[in-house]
């Protein structure tokens, strides 16, 4: 099962293959107030994903139109609600929150 670490508070979740980013962080008790629940609408669950991308889901059409519009993206940005954990560990950062709307 992949280990999912948080940074910067060192956190440290283990969640399913096909399991949501976002809810493994919420299982890890990140308090992610998230607007359009889950649907690539809203950018509050905007993270840097700093090891593990490859192994995530692929990013989809809705999450990169969405991801366009935050301030402050960058290559290791994702979606969590549209990030599907797979075999590998990941680590994330969540001071993308902060360049969200
Ligand atoms: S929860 Fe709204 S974009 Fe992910």
């Amino acid at each position: 099962m992949p280990t999912v670490t948080i940074l910067p508070s060192g956190k440290t979740v283990e969640a399913a293959p096909g399991v949501r980013l976002l809810d493994a962080l919420l299982a890890a008790g990140e308090a992610i107030a998230t607007k359009c629940g889950g649907e690539a609408k809203c950018g509050k669950c905007h993270v840097f994903v700093q090891e593990g991308k490859k192994s995530l889901s692929k990013t989809s059409r809705d999450e990169n139109e969405m991801l366009d519009s935050i301030p402050g993206v960058g290559s290791k940005s994702r979606l969590s609600c549209q990030a599907l954990l797979g075999a590998e560990n990941v680590t994330v950062e969540l001071l993308g929150f902060g360049s969200g709307f």
